[in-house]
């Protein structure tokens, strides 16, 4: 492990391969120990992963995973989108845990404000797509699309307006709501807004950082090592995603980096996450989705339900061209190939390798181990079949797998140099 650690370097980054609920957290949280920044640098409360605080579940959604881990900055990057009360909440929760968070965080004055106008205004154009194309994206309903609509038409409210007068938050709030009003006829209850952002302003002021982006380089040069949290997937990458169906921020390492201000040659490796199968939430294309039986076995045995929605995940296998093309553009240098176990009862192992003239996809079918991997550590404990398996994609994508999960549990891993 310290060999692999060591191969990483000061810099280093996770990035989902598909759409998304790949199981970074699960990486972010061991990885997260042996950094001393942990950084968010894009998206909203639209991701979502669960964090274990004194033996109970919270899902959270805007603080990374790696938060818990006592004496680690957490950055807040100007990439995201953030939901004042939800960022509250999730202080509070840990908090009540005996976790103290705000005073080693900060958050970039120049990410942008997420009101809860936004979710409404997300509703009411879900609405708007399904009734003209009968059918909608299929989002989360947080409000992300909206709020980096605003940030693109460059009306949108940053968190450094918390560092306003209360008057002058109260005057910049009332013109966006004249804005949404004529705009979509939707009523913004500016005084509830006001409430959220005083509440967050008593709280935040101080952790509000005017330049974060120079802030963490300085970091970086003083010679403090960051891992970078990235938020949903490369499919779900606005330019270079399934488009339209994808969410509104950049999902890749470009975005990553955009979304911190981190200068490229800083970074020194970039590991790409994809499940050993493959899930989706929401509307879009799905290749490799499965069908019958299996759709419905993935799904239970990789527990496959949405950690922000609920929705039961549509349940398929790896279509190794988007994991070829996730490496190619984000320079991918290792793998963590997620929740292998769940493929621990299949006979045979469909993996969709490209598609013919006509479109269908073209599979290849790799034998099942059929015997459990749940718990095993180390690669040459696994059967025969699952180690070949994961060669495949090694081969294929050109990537080491050097992290390969085998369970939910922090130690179901096992980690190869
Ligand atoms: P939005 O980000 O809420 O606008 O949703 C756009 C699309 O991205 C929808 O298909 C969502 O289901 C999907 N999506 C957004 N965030 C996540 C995530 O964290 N995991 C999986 N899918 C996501």
């Amino acid at each position: 492990m310290q060999q692999l650690l060591s191969s990483l370097g000061q810099v280093t980054s996770v990035i989902g391969a598909q759409w998304g609920d790949e199981g970074k957290g699960k990486l972010v949280d061991i990885l997260s120990e042996h950094y001393d920044i942990i950084a968010r640098a894009c998206g909203g409360a639209n991701a979502g992963h669960t964090i274990v605080v004194n033996g109970k579940k919270h899902i959270f959604h805007l603080l990374p995973s790696g938060c818990l881990h006592e004496g680690k900055t957490v950055v807040l990057g100007a990439g995201m989108v953030i939901h004042l009360p939800t960022l509250l909440e999730e202080i509070e929760t840990l908090k009540n845990a005996g976790v103290e968070i705000i005073s080693r965080m900060w958050i970039a004055g120049n990410a942008h404000l997420l009101l809860d106008v936004h979710k409404e205004i997300d509703g009411l154009l879900e609405e708007r797509r399904t009734s003209v194309k009968g059918e909608g994206i299929g989002t989360t309903k947080r409000g992300i699309g909206p709020a980096y609509m605003d940030k693109a038409e460059r009306v949108g409210l940053r968190l450094e307006t918390l560092l306003l007068s209360e008057d002058a938050i109260k005057s910049e709030l009332e013109s966006h709501a004249q804005r949404i009003e004529k705009m979509y006829g939707i009523q913004m209850d500016t005084a509830t807004e006001l409430a959220n952002l005083k509440a967050a302003k008593d709280m935040l002021e101080s952790r509000i950082s005017e330049d974060a982006a120079s802030h963490l380089a300085v970091n970086i040069e003083s010679g403090k090592s960051v891992l970078i949290e990235g938020a949903q997937g490369v499919l779900l990458d606005i330019d270079y995603g399934t488009y339209p169906y994808v969410t509104s921020s950049s999902t890749t390492i470009m975005g990553a980096l955009q979304g911190l201000g981190l200068a490229p040659q800083r970074l020194n490796s970039c590991i790409g996450i994809a499940k050993a199968y493959c899930t989706r939430v929401g509307s879009g294309t799905f290749a490799t989705e499965a069908t019958g039986d299996a759709q419905e076995r993935l799904r239970e045995r990789g527990g496959e339900y949405g950690a922000t929605t609920g929705r039961p995940r549509r349940c398929g296998w790896l279509y190794l061209p988007d994991l070829i093309r996730g490496a190619l553009i984000n320079g991918f240098t290792n793998w963590n190939i997620t929740k292998l176990d769940v493929l621990d009862e299949e006979e045979v192992i469909p993996v969709g390798v490209g598609v013919d003239a006509e479109g269908n996809v073209q599979y290849e079918e790799l034998p099942g181990w059929q015997k459990p991997t749940v718990g095993i550590t180390e690669f040459a404990d696994l059967p025969p079949e699952a180690q070949q398996y994961i060669k495949f994609i090694e081969e294929k994508t050109n990537v080491p797998a050097s992290f390969i999960g085998t369970g939910p549990e922090r130690e179901q891993m096992i980690a190869q140099s």
